[in-house]
């Protein structure tokens, strides 16, 4: 059986040393050892990187969709890399704007925006807002003439394509709360509406299909579809959303950053559409920067399968519950896997048979407990969707950069869960 370490899943920094899994120049025990388990660690190096490699492939600029993670260290790195972030609440606005990002260059999403997170958005004189239906423009042409601000807005279309990707996270197709259809002429009405407001101005045409695609045909076929709309109603820019998939396991192949690009702007050049390209991404902004440390805890050999139970859960990660996600661990002290399946179930300690990360694994170097696992491409949509359950509370978030390593969310306490609970 030949083991390897599996770089193609890890943060860029990562190496396997003497004391095991390193990244940014730190120990990762010594981490764990510093700010408790489990814990959140982020390669800083690995963000900024592709964030180069995404502004590359979409050289007209692109902003980070803030829902993946959201802190303020967060924020302001992505400013520092020069994109833009995308804020689908007046929640993820607040917080963008409190890590003293510029409004100019925050997008604000959302399919039911409040009339609060509209004015919000308005007050501060956020850069785009995306228009996802009727209604919100109505209310968005309102509060703009009350305020005497003229806001860019862009038309969030469903061009009717089927992502293949789970089909929780599918947001292009016919029957999408997302966006107005291109299919008949609704996409078409609304930019329509916009463009004879005294108060509104039309920036363009905004499209996401789903996220977690690997096959980047459906995607193209909806880049271009959106780029001929682009083109019909003579917008200034497209954006094309996120969308791009990562590898969870060390099986997966998935399309890189330069890739998507080009395919986008082949797609747009097809269209004959001339105006700005722009980009969104999220997951593979991050996913593989962040990976998450636990330490095991029980540990139930069987006859058919040999549990090993780590000390978080679907309450700092709920892509197993949602999506069904699998991953790969590994054992911190020796950070090599096998492509073999293996003997381990690797599980959390919520109250939950879906918590569940990772069946039929082989972890190299027989684990034992009090053992660290090392969860990989962990940096998207586990912290952001994490909860209280079981009261579990959520982890500290570390960034790691050459050697050094800095709080940049602390871990959740006994009195933050009280904190919202009647007053005694
Ligand atoms: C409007 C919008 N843009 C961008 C993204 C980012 O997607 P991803 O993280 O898959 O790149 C999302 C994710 O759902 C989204 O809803």
């Amino acid at each position: 059986m030949s083991t390897y370490f599996p770089t193609q899943l890890l943060p860029k920094t990562a190496r396997a040393t003497l004391r095991g899994l390193e990244i940014g120049g730190v120990s990762v025990a010594d981490l764990v050892e510093k700010y408790g388990s489990p814990l959140l660690v982020y390669d800083e190096e690995h963000i900024r990187d592709r964030c180069r490699n995404v502004l590359s492939a979409f050289p007209d600029g692109a902003s980070y969709a803030a829902k993946a993670f959201l802190c303020r260290s967060i924020a302001r790195l992505m400013a520092s890399e020069k994109l833009g972030i995308d804020v689908a609440s007046g929640g993820e606005l607040a917080i963008a704007l409190s890590a003293g990002l510029s409004p100019a260059d925050m997008t604000l999403h959302g399919n039911n925006k409040s009339r609060s997170e509209i004015e919000a958005a308005l007050e501060v004189g956020v850069g785009r807002i995306v228009a996802d239906n009727y209604d919100e423009v109505d209310r968005l042409e309102h509060l703009a003439a009350g305020i005497k601000v003229s806001p860019r807005v862009l038309v969030r279309v469903n061009p009717d394509v089927t992502a293949e990707t789970h089909k929780s996270i599918r947001t292009g197709h016919k029957n999408s709360k997302f966006g107005v259809a291109i299919t008949d002429n609704s996409a078409e009405v609304l930019v329509r509406r916009i463009k004879n407001s005294k108060h509104l101005y039309f920036g363009g045409v905004h499209v996401h299909i789903g996220s977690q695609m690997i096959d980047l045909d459906p995607l193209t076929r909806a880049i271009r579809l959106c780029a001929e709309f682009a083109k019909m109603v003579s917008a200034e820019e497209l954006i094309v959303g996120g969308g791009v998939g990562v590898s969870y396991q060390n099986r997966d192949v998935s399309p890189s950053i330069t890739e998507w690009g080009n395919a986008a702007r082949g797609a747009t050049l097809d269209a004959g559409f001339g105006g700005r390209l722009l980009a969104e991404p999220g997951r593979v902004l991050i996913a593989s920067a962040g990976v998450t440390l636990y330490t095991i805890g029980t540990i139930k050999l069987g006859a058919n399968t040999n549990i090993l139970a780590i000390d978080g859960g679907i309450s700092d990660n709920p892509r197993p519950a949602m999506y069904q996600a699998r991953y790969q661990p590994l054992l911190v002290r020796n950070p090599f896997i096998s492509s073999d399946s293996g003997p381990f179930t690797l599980v959390g300690k919520n109250c939950e048979s879906s918590d569940v990360f990772g069946s039929d694994v082989d972890i190299p170097g027989d684990p034992r407990l009090g053992d660290l696992i090392c969860l990989p491409v962990t940096g998207a949509y586990s912290y952001s969707m994490a909860s209280q359950y079981n009261g579990l509370g959520r982890p500290a978030v570390v960034m790691v950069n050459r050697g050094e390593s800095r709080v940049v969310a602390r871990r959740e306490t006994i009195e933050d869960l009280l904190r919202l609970d009647e007053v005694a």
